[in-house]
Parts: C-alpha cells; sequence; structure tokens
C-alpha cells in the first residue's frame, strides 16, 4: 500500500475537519490538524498576555509546538482540544495566523509532522494553506467550499448555540475576509487541487468522493 499524503483546505465550516477524519479513518491513515499549531500558539500568548501583533515572540512560541496524529503540544505537553475551541481562541489564532514569521516556524513543524505520519502509513492533513505551501507535493489535494450561510448554520448547530447565528455568521465572516486576504499563504485552492463546493452535500457524499479520489490516486501511484 503507498504511502498516501491528502491535503484537505478549506474554510471554517466547509466540513474539513469532519471530512479530514472520516477519510483519515477510512484509508486506515493518521490525521493531521494544522489548524490545531495556529491555535495553539494564540492559546498560549493569550494565556502569557504576548501582544498579539507581536510577531518574532509568536514565532518563538511557535518553535515550541510540535503536532501529531493524538494532538498539539507546546513544550512538550498535551493542549486539550477544548482549551483550542473557544471563540476566543478562534479569533486569536485567525490574527496571529497573519505573521509570516510565525507562518514560516509552524510550516515547518507541519512539514516535520507529515514526513513522520507519511513514514508510518501516510496521513490526511487539513487547514487551509497544505496543499498551497505547506504539502505542494500530496498526491491529492482537496478544497472544500460551500455559501457563507451553510457554513455558519453548521457552526452553530456544533457548537449548539443555534440562537447565536447571526453573530456566528458575522465573526467568520470577519475571519474569512483576513484568511483569504491576508498576505501571506491566503487562503485558496492549490493548482491541481479538486474543488468540492459542499454546499448540499451531505458528509457521507463528500467523504466517499474523496476517498474514492484517494484510492484513484493510490492506484496510479
Ligand atoms: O481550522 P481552524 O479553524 O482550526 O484554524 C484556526 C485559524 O488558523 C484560522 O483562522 C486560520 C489559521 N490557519 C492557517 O492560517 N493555516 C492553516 N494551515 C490552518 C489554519
Amino acid at each position: 500500500m503507498s504511502k498516501l499524503l491528502v491535503a484537505i483546505d478549506g474554510p471554517a465550516g466547509s466540513g474539513k475537519s469532519s471530512v479530514a477524519q472520516a477519510v483519515a479513518e477510512r484509508l486506515g491513515l493518521a490525521n493531521l490538524n494544522t489548524g490545531a499549531t495556529y491555535r495553539a500558539v494564540a492559546l498560549v500568548a493569550l494565556r502569557e498576555g504576548l501582544d498579539l501583533d507581536d510577531g518574532a515572540a509568536l514565532a518563538t512560541v511557535g518553535g515550541d509546538v510540535d503536532l501529531a496524529a493524538d494532538g498539539v503540544f507546546h513544550g512538550g505537553e498535551h493542549i486539550p482540544e477544548d482549551a483550542l475551541r473557544t471563540p476566543e481562541v478562534a479569533a486569536a489564532a485567525s490574527r496571529v495566523s497573519t505573521h509570516p514569521e510565525l507562518r514560516e516556524v509552524l510550516v515547518e513543524r507541519q512539514r516535520a509532522a507529515a514526513r513522520k505520519a507519511q513514514a508510518a502509513g501516510g496521513a490526511v492533513v487539513e487547514g487551509r494553506d497544505v496543499g498551497t505551501v505547506v504539502l505542494p507535493e500530496a498526491e491529492l489535494k482537496v478544497f472544500l467550499s460551500a455559501s457563507p450561510e451553510e457554513r455558519a448554520r453548521r457552526r452553530a448547530l456544533q457548537t449548539g448555540r443555534e440562537e447565536e447565528f447571526e453573530r456566528i455568521r458575522k465573526a467568520m465572516h470577519t475571519r474569512d475576509k483576513r484568511d483569504s486576504e491576508r498576505e501571506a499563504s491566503p487562503l485558496r485552492p492549490a493548482p491541481g487541487a479538486v474543488v468540492l463546493d459542499t454546499t448540499t452535500l451531505d458528509l457521507e457524499r463528500v467523504v466517499a468522493r474523496v476517498v474514492e479520489l484517494a484510492r484513484e490516486r493510490q492506484g496510479i501511484l
């Protein structure tokens, strides 16, 4: 069996994480979530009261971050998933991710994690710039999209805060704008990426399609 690398990119609420997790499980590959590295730096910066606009200080924190299939680590310590998933950390992660100095450091950590996972059998790596910057050599690159309303609806359902749909939609819009307009590695499909609009597709259909594409790629590896 070939040691496949699959890159899955897309905006918040495009279904990236659910799809990456399910595809990794079905193909027996590791699942690496690059967004967790930006969230980890944001969390540490908030806890330590660092200036979120100090790229050099953030890059130093990034140097202590490690990524693996079982999560993200800072200074060797595992960071619990729920600490990374707060709205404050999400907003701060989007801000810190605009710094090229930090991105450079984290991209190296992400590549190291991907190389290790690939040697162990292959990986599904998800994020915003995996196909364009982190792993342009990935055998399969997928870019997931969905309408802004649908993405906000999914996120509201996921967080159980349906009454907050409007607030979530606005926060998502701000984050999308920053992620796609930043100069360093803006969010966009990589050359050769398969673009899937998931607005009207349920999770199972998207997963089945990505698994099918991955098997096709494995066949030709
Ligand atoms: O996927 P996520 O919501 O966990 O990502 C958190 C933030 O990190 C998001 O605002 C964009 C940024 N990010 C990035 O710039 N590049 C990546 N490869 C992954 C995430």
